[in-house]
Protein backbone atom coordinates (compact mmCIF):
# COMPACT_ATOMS: atom_id res chain seq x y z
CA UNK A 1 0.00 0.00 0.00
CA UNK A 2 1.35 3.18 -0.93
CA UNK A 3 2.72 6.29 1.82
CA UNK A 4 0.10 9.02 2.00
CA UNK A 5 1.88 12.08 2.40
CA UNK A 6 0.14 15.09 4.15
CA UNK A 7 0.97 18.52 3.60
CA UNK A 8 -0.37 22.17 3.97
CA UNK A 9 -1.66 24.98 1.31
CA UNK A 10 0.84 27.02 0.58
CA UNK A 11 0.18 30.50 -0.72
CA UNK A 12 2.77 30.09 -3.81
CA UNK A 13 0.70 27.00 -4.99
CA UNK A 14 -2.76 28.17 -4.43
CA UNK A 15 -3.74 28.92 -7.77
CA UNK A 16 -2.95 25.34 -8.68
CA UNK A 17 -4.47 23.47 -5.42
CA UNK A 18 -7.36 25.17 -4.35
CA UNK A 19 -9.32 24.22 -7.37
CA UNK A 20 -8.46 20.20 -7.29
CA UNK A 21 -9.44 20.98 -2.73
CA UNK A 22 -12.70 22.63 -4.43
CA UNK A 23 -13.11 20.17 -6.73
CA UNK A 24 -12.89 17.39 -4.77
CA UNK A 25 -15.07 18.87 -1.28
CA UNK A 26 -17.80 19.32 -4.37
CA UNK A 27 -17.91 15.87 -5.34
CA UNK A 28 -17.76 14.36 -1.83
CA UNK A 29 -20.17 16.81 0.10
CA UNK A 30 -23.50 17.33 0.31
CA UNK A 31 -23.35 21.45 0.09
CA UNK A 32 -21.53 23.29 -2.60
CA UNK A 33 -19.09 26.64 -1.86
CA UNK A 34 -17.87 28.60 -3.98
CA UNK A 35 -14.12 29.49 -4.21
CA UNK A 36 -14.12 32.57 -2.76
CA UNK A 37 -14.73 30.25 0.38
CA UNK A 38 -11.96 28.19 0.05
CA UNK A 39 -9.66 31.19 -0.64
CA UNK A 40 -10.92 33.05 2.69
CA UNK A 41 -10.07 29.73 4.61
CA UNK A 42 -6.98 29.63 3.22
CA UNK A 43 -5.98 33.69 3.59
CA UNK A 44 -7.08 33.04 7.08
CA UNK A 45 -5.08 30.30 8.27
CA UNK A 46 -2.88 29.36 5.69
CA UNK A 47 -1.67 26.48 7.76
CA UNK A 48 -5.08 25.32 8.17
CA UNK A 49 -6.45 23.45 4.85
CA UNK A 50 -4.27 20.78 4.53
CA UNK A 51 -3.91 17.88 1.50
CA UNK A 52 -3.28 14.25 1.64
CA UNK A 53 -1.68 12.80 -1.53
CA UNK A 54 -0.73 9.77 -2.66
CA UNK A 55 2.41 10.40 -4.86
CA UNK A 56 1.31 13.60 -7.15
CA UNK A 57 -2.91 12.94 -6.78
CA UNK A 58 -5.20 14.21 -4.33
CA UNK A 59 -6.91 12.01 -2.05
CA UNK A 60 -8.11 14.12 0.80
CA UNK A 61 -8.11 17.46 2.22
CA UNK A 62 -9.58 19.50 5.32
CA UNK A 63 -10.05 23.44 5.65
CA UNK A 64 -10.04 24.95 9.01
CA UNK A 65 -9.44 28.40 10.40
CA UNK A 66 -9.04 29.55 13.80
CA UNK A 67 -10.90 32.81 15.90
CA UNK A 68 -11.64 34.00 18.40
CA UNK A 69 -14.84 32.79 20.23
CA UNK A 70 -16.84 35.56 22.33
CA UNK A 71 -13.54 37.24 23.16
CA UNK A 72 -13.02 34.52 25.87
CA UNK A 73 -11.05 31.51 24.14
CA UNK A 74 -9.59 30.58 20.77
CA UNK A 75 -11.96 28.26 18.88
CA UNK A 76 -10.46 25.78 16.13
CA UNK A 77 -13.24 24.94 13.63
CA UNK A 78 -13.40 22.15 10.85
CA UNK A 79 -15.32 23.82 7.70
CA UNK A 80 -15.06 20.74 5.54
CA UNK A 81 -12.98 17.52 4.95
CA UNK A 82 -13.45 14.63 2.55
CA UNK A 83 -11.45 12.00 1.04
CA UNK A 84 -11.88 9.93 -2.11
CA UNK A 85 -13.92 7.15 -1.97
CA UNK A 86 -11.55 4.70 -3.29
CA UNK A 87 -9.19 5.61 -0.45
CA UNK A 88 -11.75 5.44 2.84
CA UNK A 89 -11.19 3.01 5.12
CA UNK A 90 -7.15 3.55 5.66
CA UNK A 91 -7.14 6.64 8.61
CA UNK A 92 -6.67 9.01 6.17
CA UNK A 93 -9.74 11.22 7.34
CA UNK A 94 -8.47 10.37 10.87
CA UNK A 95 -4.99 11.70 10.11
CA UNK A 96 -6.03 14.61 8.33
CA UNK A 97 -7.87 15.76 11.70
CA UNK A 98 -5.47 15.05 14.13
CA UNK A 99 -2.93 16.78 11.59
CA UNK A 100 -5.72 20.05 11.86
CA UNK A 101 -5.96 19.58 15.59
CA UNK A 102 -2.38 19.70 15.81
CA UNK A 103 -1.21 22.80 14.34
CA UNK A 104 -4.31 24.15 15.97
CA UNK A 105 -3.23 23.48 18.96
CA UNK A 106 0.20 24.93 18.39
CA UNK A 107 -1.85 28.15 17.26
CA UNK A 108 -3.17 28.28 20.88
CA UNK A 109 -7.15 26.95 20.06
CA UNK A 110 -8.70 26.26 23.42
CA UNK A 111 -11.08 24.21 21.53
CA UNK A 112 -12.01 22.33 18.06
CA UNK A 113 -15.49 22.63 16.58
CA UNK A 114 -17.80 21.35 13.55
CA UNK A 115 -21.16 20.77 12.66
CA UNK A 116 -21.82 17.15 10.82
CA UNK A 117 -24.97 15.44 9.50
CA UNK A 118 -26.27 13.42 12.54
CA UNK A 119 -26.36 10.48 9.45
CA UNK A 120 -22.90 10.69 8.40
CA UNK A 121 -21.89 7.58 10.87
CA UNK A 122 -18.43 8.06 9.28
CA UNK A 123 -17.69 11.45 10.36
CA UNK A 124 -19.14 11.04 13.29
CA UNK A 125 -17.34 7.62 14.14
CA UNK A 126 -13.93 9.38 13.07
CA UNK A 127 -14.46 12.82 15.36
CA UNK A 128 -15.78 10.55 18.18
CA UNK A 129 -12.68 8.24 18.41
CA UNK A 130 -10.66 11.30 18.42
CA UNK A 131 -12.61 12.57 21.80
CA UNK A 132 -14.95 15.32 20.15
CA UNK A 133 -17.78 15.46 22.28
CA UNK A 134 -21.62 15.98 20.64
CA UNK A 135 -22.65 19.41 22.18
CA UNK A 136 -25.89 20.12 20.43
CA UNK A 137 -28.38 18.94 17.63
CA UNK A 138 -29.52 21.93 15.59
CA UNK A 139 -32.49 21.06 13.87
CA UNK A 140 -32.74 21.28 9.80
CA UNK A 141 -29.26 22.70 9.34
CA UNK A 142 -28.37 21.81 6.17
CA UNK A 143 -29.90 23.08 2.72
CA UNK A 144 -31.09 19.09 2.22
CA UNK A 145 -33.05 19.81 5.30
CA UNK A 146 -30.56 16.95 7.35
CA UNK A 147 -30.34 17.89 11.17
CA UNK A 148 -26.69 18.34 12.55
CA UNK A 149 -24.62 17.60 15.59
CA UNK A 150 -21.83 20.13 16.57
CA UNK A 151 -18.89 18.57 17.97
CA UNK A 152 -16.19 19.96 20.35
CA UNK A 153 -12.97 18.88 21.02
CA UNK A 154 -11.75 20.59 24.42
CA UNK A 155 -7.65 21.17 24.41
CA UNK A 156 -7.88 23.53 27.21
CA UNK A 157 -9.06 23.42 30.92
CA UNK A 158 -11.08 26.95 29.73
CA UNK A 159 -12.85 25.17 27.29
CA UNK A 160 -13.31 21.31 29.06
CA UNK A 161 -15.28 23.20 31.75
CA UNK A 162 -17.86 25.06 29.25
CA UNK A 163 -17.94 21.99 27.95
CA UNK A 164 -18.67 19.89 30.68
CA UNK A 165 -21.49 22.59 31.79
CA UNK A 166 -22.85 22.29 27.93
CA UNK A 167 -22.59 18.14 27.80
CA UNK A 168 -23.96 16.93 31.16
C1 LIG B 1 -15.89 11.15 6.67
C2 LIG B 1 -14.64 10.75 5.87
C3 LIG B 1 -13.77 11.99 5.67
C4 LIG B 1 -13.87 9.69 6.64
O1 LIG B 1 -12.63 9.46 5.96
P1 LIG B 1 -11.83 8.07 6.11
O2 LIG B 1 -10.44 8.32 5.69
O3 LIG B 1 -12.56 6.98 5.42
O4 LIG B 1 -11.93 7.87 7.68
P2 LIG B 1 -11.03 6.89 8.55
O5 LIG B 1 -10.46 5.78 7.71
O6 LIG B 1 -10.08 7.74 9.30
O7 LIG B 1 -12.12 6.23 9.51
C5 LIG B 1 -12.50 6.81 10.72
C6 LIG B 1 -13.41 5.85 11.47
O8 LIG B 1 -14.71 5.82 10.85
C7 LIG B 1 -15.08 4.47 10.57
N1 LIG B 1 -15.89 4.48 9.38
C8 LIG B 1 -15.47 4.75 8.13
N2 LIG B 1 -16.53 4.64 7.27
C9 LIG B 1 -17.60 4.31 8.03
C10 LIG B 1 -18.98 4.08 7.75
N3 LIG B 1 -19.47 4.20 6.49
N4 LIG B 1 -19.82 3.77 8.80
C11 LIG B 1 -19.33 3.68 10.07
N5 LIG B 1 -18.03 3.89 10.38
C12 LIG B 1 -17.18 4.20 9.38
C13 LIG B 1 -13.77 3.75 10.39
O9 LIG B 1 -13.92 2.36 10.57
C14 LIG B 1 -12.92 4.40 11.45
O10 LIG B 1 -13.22 3.89 12.73
P3 LIG B 1 -12.29 2.75 13.41
O11 LIG B 1 -10.89 3.32 13.45
O12 LIG B 1 -12.92 2.62 14.77
O13 LIG B 1 -12.41 1.56 12.54
C15 LIG B 1 -15.04 10.15 4.48
O14 LIG B 1 -15.97 9.12 4.71
C16 LIG B 1 -15.61 11.15 3.50
O15 LIG B 1 -14.89 11.83 2.78
N6 LIG B 1 -16.95 11.26 3.46
C17 LIG B 1 -17.62 12.18 2.53
C18 LIG B 1 -17.45 13.60 2.97
C19 LIG B 1 -17.95 13.81 4.38
O16 LIG B 1 -18.95 13.25 4.80
N7 LIG B 1 -17.24 14.67 5.13
C20 LIG B 1 -17.57 14.96 6.51
C21 LIG B 1 -18.43 16.13 6.61
S1 LIG B 1 -18.53 16.65 8.31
Amino acid sequence: MSEISYTAVTLADEDKEIPLIRELMTKELSEPYTLYVYRYFMYSCPDLTIMAHDGNTLVGAIVCNISSHKDRRQRGYIAMIAVCDEYRGRHIGSKLVAAAVTAMKAQGADEVVLETETVNKAAIRLYENLGFLRSKRLYKYYLNSNDAFRLILPLTEKSTMLTRMMVE
